[in-house]
């Protein structure tokens, strides 16, 4: 039994979620598994149910889960709170207690989107890398912080060991890939990146199999989009991963495309790298597809069934080739699906594949 937390969150996050919980009750008969989903409230969606972002049982319950699936928080009706109780607060606090430091965040681009990109197919096609951005750490979390009327601050500040986990990490997945990994930060300018960067030289004497580049994230910014084929696995820390993520999100054609997996020691957590996109919420426009390919990635890591993550994505393929199309990701001359149309053909190819 695969005991499953959802927390579809605000915005477009129930919608997404929706589309997750069909494609895993498809599986569920496909595959005869069985599987408990439990929904709970997160976001502004708990704040304004419990005055509380999140609560101690939403809390709980993602403690006592196999994984947890999480859609997006935020919105403008939440962002004047004071800051430690806005939605996005929220989020940061789940992900350390649940003590999930490390965020893959892969950007694959699907033969059949190399179109729907703003990048020139060629440089596109064939693109194939794994971003992993450190989560618990860093600038997101560092004291002091806060602001006053004459100014803000922000610490940026990492231990050893948080160093250690992730480029121990880094290092094993490119021993799974292509076994080259680019070391990106910003050890030019900042002590915090120079540490970072002599800890994972560190740790790479354990990997000699494994290349390691460093490149300094301003460079590795415009190397992306230059050449993004050039990379195998990225590992880099909280602020900077956020930002190339979302760089990686217009290679595969739109945020709405890209998954993440964020893991821990104990816990697991799947979620979209994209937000509650308030410009679209609520009328059945969102893509779903990094949502459910989240749902491959809960399969991949946290339940070991790769034959099932690889139905996933087979039938998020076929129903691409077929031409559907969410509007994010569709050209001018395209029939634009809504997400729930997209959603029943994702299903329908599951279950013929
Ligand atoms: P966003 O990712 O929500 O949206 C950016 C743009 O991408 C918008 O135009 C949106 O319509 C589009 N987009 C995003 N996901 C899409 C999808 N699945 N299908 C189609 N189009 C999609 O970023 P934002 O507008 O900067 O932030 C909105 C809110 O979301 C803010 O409150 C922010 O803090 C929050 N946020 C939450 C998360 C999260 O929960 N993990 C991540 C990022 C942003
Ligand atoms: C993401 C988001 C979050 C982050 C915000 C909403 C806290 O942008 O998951 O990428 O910055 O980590
Ligand atoms: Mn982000």
């Amino acid at each position: 039994m695969f005991k499953i937390v959802t927390i579809p969150g605000d915005g477009i996050g129930p919608e997404v979620v929706a589309s997750a919980v069909q494609v895993i009750n498809a599986l569920e008969e496909k595959y005869d598994l069985e599987v408990s989903i439990e929904e709970h409230l997160f976001g502004g969606a708990s704040y304004d149910v419990h005055s509380e972002m999140l609560t101690e049982e939403t809390l709980e319950a993602c403690k006592n889960c196999d994984a947890v699936l999480l859609g997006a928080v935020g919105g403008p009706k939440w962002e004047n709170l004071p800051h430690e109780k806005k939605p996005e607060a929220a989020l940061l606090r789940i992900r350390k207690e649940l003590g999930l430091f490390a965020n893959f965040r892969p950007a694959k681009v699907y033969d059949a989107l190399v179109n729907a990109s703003s990048l020139k197919p060629d440089i596109l096609s064939g693109t194939d890398f794994m971003v992993i951005r450190e989560l618990t750490g860093g600038i997101y979390f560092g004291q002091p912080r806060g602001y006053d009327d004459t100014k803000g601050w922000n610490t940026m500040v990492y231990e050893k060991y948080e160093v250690e986990r992730i480029a121990r990490l880094a290092f094993e997945t490119a021993m799974k890939r292509e076994k080259r990994l680019v070391c990106i930060d910003k050890a030019n300018v900042l002590e915090c990146s120079q540490f970072w960067r002599n800890i994972v030289h560190e740790v790479h004497k354990d990997f000699p199999d494994v290349e390691l580049t460093d490149m300094y994230v301003d460079n590795a910014a415009m190397q992306v989009v230059r050449d993004p084929k050039q990379f195998d696995v990225i590992v880099t820390k909280n602020l900077f991963g956020d930002i190339l993520s979302d760089i990686s999100g217009m290679i595969t054609g739109s945020l709405g495309m890209l998954p993440s997996a964020s893991i821990g020691k104990n816990h697991a957590l799947y979620e979209p790298i994209h937000g509650s996109a308030p410009d679209i919420a609520g009328q059945n426009k969102a893509n779903p597809i990094a949502t459910i390919a989240s749902v491959a990635m809960m399969f991949e890591h946290s339940f070991s069934m790769q034959h099932v993550a690889d139905d996933i994505y087979k039938a998020i393929e076929k129903t691409l080739e077929s031409g559907m199309r969410t509007a994010d990701i569709a050209n001018s001359d395209d029939n634009i699906a809504s997400t729930t149309e997209i959603t029943d053909a994702i299903t329908a190819n599951l279950e013929v594949s």
